[in-house]
């Protein structure tokens, strides 16, 4: 991380009281969030739509806590003309749209909500499951063609059958309980070590799981490996007529093997909600290889979007912002070094992000001690070329103290709060 002149404007000493915390939430963000955060006494603007990069440096003028979802870019830029700037709710999963070592450097954390919408892909995956088994999507569609069909043939109960979850972190673990309480024997597979939950089983390959399961269903995440881990090889291993899902990664699975084997009847019924390529706007065509298949459940990558999701997302993230403007909490932050604070009200605390270079620390606890200042609890963490360090003090410090903190080489922002 390299620090210039301009760098070194941002080592603002900042105090601010609940009253003067303002606050921007773009793209309707849900209002859940809006009001936990004017509960705490900040002052929010909400916007509907996303901003470009003009509009959005004029918007985040006097702004210190800013909320997005995925259709705004903050890019260096925004950042670099954000200097009340404290840090930034990513009201969605994805972070890609932040440019986040510039937010890094800056002593800017971000926060998201990784786990808020688990549960609403764990239900459209039993729902898509059960679908498949009994062929509802192809009843249903010839009904609307006017065509009835009473037919038990190709219909299933899924009580009995085996399960495949192919990756066991925070929605197959969970899809293995609920898919166990509806009659299901759950194997999975993971890379990592995961602990097997309920009655569920772990398999040591990939393919002794493909060769068990009735339904196989994808929950790995997108680290560049998974990149075309679904095949052919992989379907062949396949028992014949199981089930297919995919609600994780597009680029796990190649669909024209997929639809080959939906075609040729080794594979049963398909569900799919994300996709290699995938339209970017609202209303862009949607091309696939597995248009038009019959028994294929296609969704536009809605696995997590349900009203539930995004509630718990506006308030998940809020309350992760309220947690660091107030307390300097920086825990589940996607850029910042970890550090779960007490909510404290009755304690000074200042909080110094810095370059992560030897004796920070000391030179800090040495120019307290110059000035008398009693430290009462210190943490300090680090990630990669940053560093967070959080005393607190018997009382507040004066303003000499805070300008000679600032003034440390290495201090790229430094906050009181009490
Ligand atoms: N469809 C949607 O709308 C939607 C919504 C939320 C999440 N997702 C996606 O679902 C996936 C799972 O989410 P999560 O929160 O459970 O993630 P997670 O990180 O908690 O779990 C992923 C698991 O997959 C395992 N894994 C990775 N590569 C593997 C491989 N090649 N073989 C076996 N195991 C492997 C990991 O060890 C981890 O346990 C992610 O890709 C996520 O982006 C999709």
């Amino acid at each position: 991380m390299t620090m210039n002149t301009d760098d070194r404007a941002l080592s603002a000493t900042t105090t601010l009281q609940d009253g003067d915390v303002r606050v921007l939430l773009l793209e309707n963000i849900h209002a859940d969030g809006r009001d936990f955060l004017r509960g705490k006494g900040y002052s929010v603007e909400t916007r509907d739509g996303a901003l470009g990069e003009a509009e959005l440096i004029e918007a985040v003028q006097g702004v210190h806590l800013l909320g997005i979802r995925s259709t705004t870019y903050l890019t260096e830029k925004v950042l670099e003309n954000a200097p009340d700037l404290l840090a930034v709710g990513a009201f969605c999963i994805g972070t890609n749209q932040i440019d986040l070592p510039a937010a890094t450097e800056r002593g800017v954390p971000v926060f998201n909500a990784p786990y808020s919408n688990t549960r609403s892909v764990v239900e459209l995956a039993i729902a898509e499951i059960i679908s498949l088994a009994r062929r509802l999507h192809e009843k249903s569609t010839a009904m609307h063609a006017g065509v009835w069909n009473k037919s038990a043939a190709g219909s299933h109960e899924v009580r009995g059958r085996t399960l495949g979850i192919v990756g066991y972190g925070n929605i197959g673990s969970q899809l293995s309980v609920i898919a166990e309480a509806l009659g299901f024997k759950v194997v999975f597979y993971d890379i990592d070590d995961k602990l097997a939950l309920g009655n569920a089983r772990r398999c040591s390959t990939l393919e002794e799981l493909l060769r068990t399961s009735d339904v196989v269903t994808l929950h790995v995440d997108g680290r560049p490996g998974n990149a075309g881990l679904f095949g052919d090889e992989q379907m062949r291993l396949m028992k014949p007529r199981a089930l297919f899902l995919n609600l994780s990664r597009g680029i796990a699975v190649d669909p024209a093997a997929l639809r080959e084997h939906l075609e040729s009847g080794h594979i049963a019924g398909a569900a799919v909600d994300v996709f290699p390529v995938e339209p970017k706007r609202q209303g862009d065509p949607f091309e696939s290889e597995l248009r038009g298949v019959p028994n294929v459940i296609l969704t536009p990558h809605v696995g997590g979007s349900t009203e539930e999701a995004q509630q718990d997302i506006g308030r998940f993230v809020a309350s992760k912002l309220r947690s660091y403007a107030a307390f300097g909490s920086t825990s589940l932050s996607v850029n910042f070094p970890e550090m779960n604070l007490p909510a404290d009200d009755s304690r000074t605390r200042l909080a110094l992000v810095h370059r992560n270079a030897p004796g920070v620390l000391a030179r800090i606890n040495g120019l307290l001690g110059e000035h008398d200042v009693n430290l009462e609890a210190q943490s300090l963490a680090t990630r990669g070329e940053i560093g967070y360090v959080v005393t607190d003090v018997g009382s507040p410090v004066t303003a000499d103290v805070m300008a000679e903190l600032a003034s440390l080489p290495e201090t790229v922002r430094l906050r009181q709060l009490s």
